[in-house]
């Protein structure tokens, strides 16, 4: 049936920088999880006492156990984004296929992705889509009819479909990568809320720029305003469709620096996003339709086989040198923007648990050295209630004893007599 299993070794992609934090970060907060539920346990054992932990007091440890299970949720379904945008035909749904070593999108001539298609991996190992809202599962085959703008059941252009895809089957999906495809940039005129939706959340922008072209007014508009709504966003520039340079050689030079040095001017001058120098590492000359084929037939998947170009191989070449830099990029820049802030609430969690248990304990040191106080004042008392007993009791007897004593003598005056 084709299945093809990456078998290859994936303990040195730069993807497991992500991969491996976010295990760690993961078991962390099991550790936070079992803290907080001691803590809760610890709190009931103590409530009978309620001078040492109010209700109040337990009812906010015990808050902190949904926040910690809601973090582990979230840390679940972390990812790492990759958005890729550009003008219609230059070959985005091409450079995923490419990427995911199956021709999974749909893709052609003309304006063919018609709205946004999310590449995911699916935990159940089998593959499926599904539309934005609905649990329904679809099966694959309907992508190039909800997907596709020549297809009469498409969606809207703003609507999103989840395909799912087994993990097994692709390295970057195993390892938590999500890539989506989107319908031209020249194709709508809702930029902004395309950037709402989808853009806010990526860790990575690919701009698939067509080589035999130049870079377009609309596509650098709509890098524009992403990096208005994003700081610093992390993009790169593949000029795409180089093959077509190997036909006119004696101008590839010129023409490949021309292209580089607008994208440089662009990331760096336009729009700000990194130093020149930066700039150049994130611009690449490739061939998505060839790295597709090159991969499909490793595959040995039926494809038809036209005979590739000339430096087809330095075009692949550079394709998997893009992807190890994409990697390094994206597993870095989401380790940070998603890891960060939950180390920062599980360190503050934790801090507030254990001020709490503190605060606990304090009370119950002060409670003690009341009761000590309140002892100590009674002994006291007692001592001298003792003491003046003691001393009444004393001078009752010896009243006695000189009553005795008087009327004994009276009785012997009385008897002498
Ligand atoms: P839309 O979905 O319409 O926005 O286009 P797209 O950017 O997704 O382009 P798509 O991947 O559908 O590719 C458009 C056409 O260009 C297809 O026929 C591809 O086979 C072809 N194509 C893509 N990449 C290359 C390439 O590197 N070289 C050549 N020669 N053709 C390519
Ligand atoms: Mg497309």
């Amino acid at each position: 049936n084709g299945t093809h299993r990456v078998n290859m070794s994936n303990v040195d992609s730069p993807l497991q920088i992500f991969v491996r934090a976010k295990k760690k970060i993961n078991d962390i907060f099991i550790e936070i999880d079992d803290y907080v539920k001691d803590a809760v346990t610890f709190m009931h054992a103590v409530a009978g006492d309620s001078s040492i932990a109010s209700a109040q007091d337990l009812t906010n440890v015990e808050a902190y156990v949904s926040k910690v299970q809601a973090i582990r949720e979230v840390l679940k379904r972390d990812h790492m984004k990759v958005a890729f945008f550009g003008r219609t035909s230059n070959g985005k749904s091409t450079v995923i296929n490419a990427m995911l070593h199956d021709k999974i999108l749909p893709s052609g001539i003309g304006h063919t992705t018609n709205c946004f298609l999310q590449v995911e991996g699916s935990d159940t190992n089998e593959s499926f889509m599904r539309t934005e809202g609905s649990e329904e599962k679809l099966s694959v085959q309907s992508v190039s009819q909800l997907g596709h703008a020549l297809c009469a059941t498409r969606l809207q252009e703003c609507s999103l479909v989840h395909v799912y895809w087994p993990r097994e089957l692709c390295a970057l999906l195993r390892d938590d990568v999500v890539l989506v495809d989107s319908p031209g940039v020249d194709v709508t005129p809702n930029l902004d809320e395309w950037i709402d939706k989808y853009c806010l959340d990526a860790d990575v922008f690919v701009l698939v720029a067509n080589a035999e072209s130049t870079l377009m007014i609309a596509e650098k508009n709509f890098f524009h305003k992403v990096s208005t709504k994003i700081s610093q966003p992390n993009i790169f520039i593949l000029n795409n469709r180089w093959d077509a340079s190997a036909s006119e050689p004696e101008y590839m030079d010129q023409v490949r620096s021309q292209h580089a040095n607008r994208c440089v001017d662009f990331l760096s001058r336009e729009l700000r996003v990194c130093t020149p120098k930066e700039a150049e590492e994130r611009i690449f000359f490739i061939s998505a339709k060839e790295a597709l084929l090159t991969r499909m037939r490793e595959r040995e998947k039926p494809v038809s086989s036209p005979i590739l170009a000339d430096g087809h191989q330095i075009r692949y070449f550079e394709f998997v040198d893009f992807e190890r830099k994409f990697e390094e990029c994206i597993s870095q820049s989401a380790v940070r923007t998603k890891f960060a802030q939950h180390s920062r609430r599980g360190k503050n969690i934790a801090a507030e648990v254990m001020s709490a248990l503190e605060q606990m304990k304090a009370s119950k040191v002060e409670k003690q050295r009341i009761l000590q106080e309140q002892l100590t004042a009674i002994e006291e008392q007692l001592t001298s209630i003792t003491r003046q007993m003691k001393e009444k009791i004393g001078k009752m007897v010896s009243l006695t004893l000189s009553q005795e004593i008087r009327r004994l003598s009276a009785l012997v005056d009385e008897y002498d007599t």
